[in-house]
């Protein structure tokens, strides 16, 4: 299985900041692992344009479920790839606060991706009340069950674990706590889609930087990373994405 890094540059990021891709480019030019980042829409197009023939892949950050309507400020799938992106971020945590998105919503925006040709990146977690109530795998595996098309294939998907918690704090689960929640989330998606599950890439999210990636990324079942704040410099992602390609 190819290993994902995979940057989320949520709501940061102007033309300007089409520098950072050139340079990361340029420190990372034949990763042995995936390489994808996820800029505000407004940027896929000049992104993919700057990025065509490299290794590096862009991707939104949310979807709606239909193809084309009447839904202002929604973008579709297809708008999407039509803009260059080849994945798509779903049910972040922060969309799912934001934008009170619920499993069944996600879950359709994951299959109008897939629809789409777009990798699917659904985004499960706990917050910090649900993991001290000692819930936290049971309310991932509500989501999973929940946000996930049990037809979907590893080509097609994409699962990303972020503790809520631990999303733009600095703080990180413990690696027992990490390597719990993804053997959890093998062995729960192996129930919902069969054989495939053993083939999806599971990443880790939530304050990955290049000071921890390499011990995050030596655990069992985590395949790659979703990375914010540390996504947004050349500098702070190209460290990351070496480490993922040396695991
Ligand atoms: P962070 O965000 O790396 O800034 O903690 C991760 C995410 O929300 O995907």
């Amino acid at each position: 299985m190819r290993k994902l890094a995979a940057g989320n540059w949520k709501m940061n990021g102007t033309a300007a900041s089409l520098a950072e891709v050139a340079a990361l480019i340029a420190a990372q030019p034949d990763p042995a692992c995936e390489m994808l980042l996820c800029p505000p829409a407004t940027l896929i197009s000049a992104m993919a344009q700057a990025a065509r023939g490299s290794a590096l892949q862009v991707g939104g950050q949310d979807c709606h479920p239909k193809t084309s309507g009447a839904h202002t400020g929604d973008l579709s799938a297809p708008i999407l790839a039509d803009a260059g992106a080849t994945h798509v971020i779903l049910g972040h945590s922060e969309r799912r606060a934001d934008h009170g998105e619920t499993d069944a919503l996600v879950r359709a925006k994951a299959e109008a991706a897939i629809a789409a040709g777009l990798v699917a990146i659904v985004c499960l977690g706990e917050t910090e009340a649900q993991r001290d109530a000692g819930d936290t795998l049971q309310v991932i595996g509500a989501q999973l069950t929940g946000s996930v098309p049990p037809a979907a294939t590893a080509a097609q998907l994409v699962i990303a674990y972020e503790p809520v918690w631990a999303i733009g704090t600095g703080r990180t689960p413990t690696p027992d706590q990490i390597a719990e929640v993804h053997a959890f989330l093998r062995a729960r998606l192996a129930d919902h889609i069969g054989a495939e599950a053993a083939k999806v890439r599971l990443l880790y999210g939530g304050s990955v930087k290049p000071s921890n990636a390499a011990e995050i990324f030596a655990l069992p079942h985590v395949d790659g990373a979703l990375v914010g704040g540390a996504s947004l410099k050349a500098a702070d992602f190209a460290p990351i994405v070496a480490a993922l390609s040396a695991a």
